[in-house]
């Protein structure tokens, strides 16, 4: 029985490479294993984000029971994606677990345990609550709005937040907790950290794309975006403390 097998319930990384024949690189596996509550993950594009999501959802829906894993993704094609990284992940299961109900975003398992994937659009996302951990792929291109709305659903079941991102502007609660966050253990990934990027593919891309899009994409820097009329810096310098608020009327 899978959910007897104490070394896989213990480590996460042996889950993956001995059920599910995925062999993390050394970021992955300390994702997989990290022990906090707060991950903030600066991932470049193609690094193996979403992979990970869905191994960290199972592990957690078979080994503790009654677990709910929300995994929410800034649209629904993304939400299908993610979840799809989660089914095929449970058909490479030797023993596969029984599933009560099985659609295409969300699956529960016979022991009570629930993985719901999400887009930050839906608007049942502020309805869940119990969570033991929340994934949010992408999570530079989800709302302030949806973020700020989902983090009470941890207060109540200690739950763990995993925020994984590649860069998208100084803008928004991920650059913001990448900044300024002081609660999160904070990694970040390049493409020239990514075994699978070859430097050649590499070349090629920085000689197509506008460089503030490559050093995003790729680099993991939060770079100005095109349509930005004043920069991050610009606007930081202008502000100043020692101004007094003008007072009109009184
Ligand atoms: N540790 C790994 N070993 C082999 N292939 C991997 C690994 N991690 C990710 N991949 C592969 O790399 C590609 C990108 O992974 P994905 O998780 O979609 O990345 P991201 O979400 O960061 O863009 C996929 O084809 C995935 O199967
Ligand atoms: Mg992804």
């Amino acid at each position: 029985m899978l959910q007897g097998n104490l070394r896989m319930a213990l480590d996460p990384v042996v889950f993956a490479k001995e059920a599910l024949s995925f062999d993390p690189d050394p970021w992955q596996s300390h994702a997989l294993r990290w022990n906090g509550k707060r991950l903030l993950l600066n991932c470049c594009r193609q690094s193996g984000k979403s992979s990970t999501a869905g191994v960290l959802a199972l592990h957690r829906a078979l080994f503790y029971p009654g677990s709910l894993i929300l995994l929410v993704s800034p649209s629904l094609r993304q939400s299908s994606e993610l979840f799809r990284k989660v089914t095929e992940a449970v058909r490479k299961l030797s023993q596969q677990p029984l599933l009560h109900e099985d659609n295409k975003l969300s699956l529960t398992m016979e022991n009570r345990s629930r993985i719901v994937s999400l887009p930050s659009t839906e608007a049942t996302i502020r309805g869940f609550s119990g969570a033991s951990l929340i994934v949010v792929d992408e999570a530079a291109r989800v709302s302030d709005e949806l973020y700020y709305s989902i983090r009470p659903m941890l207060a109540v079941s200690g739950g763990k937040l995993i925020l994984m991102s590649t860069p998208y502007g100084k803008r928004g609660f991920f650059f913001k907790e990448w900044t300024e966050g002081q609660s999160w253990e904070k990694i970040k990934i390049t493409a020239h950290n990514c075994s699978r990027i070859s430097p050649d593919f590499l070349k090629e891309e920085k000689s197509t794309m506008p460089d503030f899009f490559f050093r995003s994409e790729y680099l993991g820097e939060f770079t100005e975006t095109t349509d930005q009329i004043f920069s991050y810096e610009s606007v930081q310098n202008a502000l100043s403390d020692d101004i007094e608020p003008l007072s009109l009327g009184d």
